[in-house]
């Protein structure tokens, strides 16, 4: 049932975007964000969270001298609708100490969302999921709590996911197993607990699955061993039980569980 429903919002999605492209649909957004001055805005309030910044890398930020687009850090579409509406924010290792405003999703055409190496705490703001063209989210090595949340299901165009090096707890939302094209997923070193969502096996694009490093029980899920584009899996230092599925067609780093077979 699940996979019925999942293939039909897959068919869904394909249409809406093919309605999409060739222009003959509009797909109406749930919030107002629809201009280039909502994304200043947004950006505004992403700034106003941020309470150190070493290297002033926001400084350019709301400077009236300096176009939204020339922002350090901050990319722009060039033709169509995306032209001057900002496509990517890349803040990686900056050192900003703050919270990730909610505000990020009024970034309305975001394609990538690239914050790692900072000092962001607080939550994943479950607004994201309203990023609808949201293809790389990397917020690895923060200090990001909470849980993920499962609204990311929503962003059907993710291929991936990096959410490493946090504080991050609670279960990995099964139903992420919805993106279509997630190709890697990387969690390790958080706080996660439950056991590794059997759902993860209808992910058929995923090459490298990294849950390392958390608190993780119960078996490996079988559905996994038959990914066929699965190139790299750690589930080291949780606490699984059970057997390593046989067969496995790809490199798994499995070492201190309570596995059978561990070594
Ligand atoms: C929004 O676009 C208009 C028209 O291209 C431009 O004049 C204006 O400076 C832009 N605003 C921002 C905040 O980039
Ligand atoms: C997003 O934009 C809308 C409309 O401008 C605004 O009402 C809302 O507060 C914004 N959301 C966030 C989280 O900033
Ligand atoms: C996320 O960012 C970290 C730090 O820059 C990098 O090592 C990692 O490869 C990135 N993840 C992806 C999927 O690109």
């Amino acid at each position: 049932r699940n996979m019925v429903s999942a293939e039909l919002s897959m068919l869904v999605s394909l249409l809406l975007a093919l309605a999409a492209s060739t222009g003959s649909a509009r797909i109406p957004h749930a919030g107002t964000a629809t201009s280039n001055s909502s994304d200043h805005s947004a950006l505004l309030s992403f700034k106003s969270l941020i309470r150190d910044d070493p290297l002033q890398a926001l400084e350019s930020w709301g400077s009236r001298s300096t176009p939204m687009c020339q922002w350090h850090g901050v990319a722009c579409g060039r033709r169509g609708r995306r032209r001057g509406r900002v496509v990517a924010l890349d803040l990686g290792d900056l050192n900003l100490l703050g919270a990730v405003s909610a505000s990020v999703a009024n970034l309305t055409f975001l394609r990538r969302l690239h914050l790692p190496g900072n000092r962001l705490h607080g939550a994943v703001p479950s607004a994201l999921g309203h990023l609808r063209y949201l293809k790389r989210l990397n917020l690895s090595d923060n200090s990001l709590d909470g849980a993920i949340p499962p609204s990311l299901s929503r962003c059907r165009q993710l291929d991936s996911i990096s959410l490493g090096y946090n504080r991050l707890k609670g279960k990995i939302p099964w139903k992420l197993a919805a993106l279509p094209n997630l190709g890697l997923l990387e969690l390790r070193r958080n706080e996660l607990q439950g056991e590794i969502p059997h759902e993860l096996g209808s992910l058929h694009n995923l090459v490298v699955l990294d849950l390392g490093h958390n608190k993780l029980q119960g078996t490996i899920p079988s559905e996994i061993s038959s990914l066929v584009n699965l190139e790299f899996v750690d589930i080291s230092n949780n606490r699984l039980t059970g057997e390593i599925p046989p067969g496995i067609g790809f490199y798994i780093k499995t070492q201190r569980n309570q596995l059978v077979g561990d070594q």
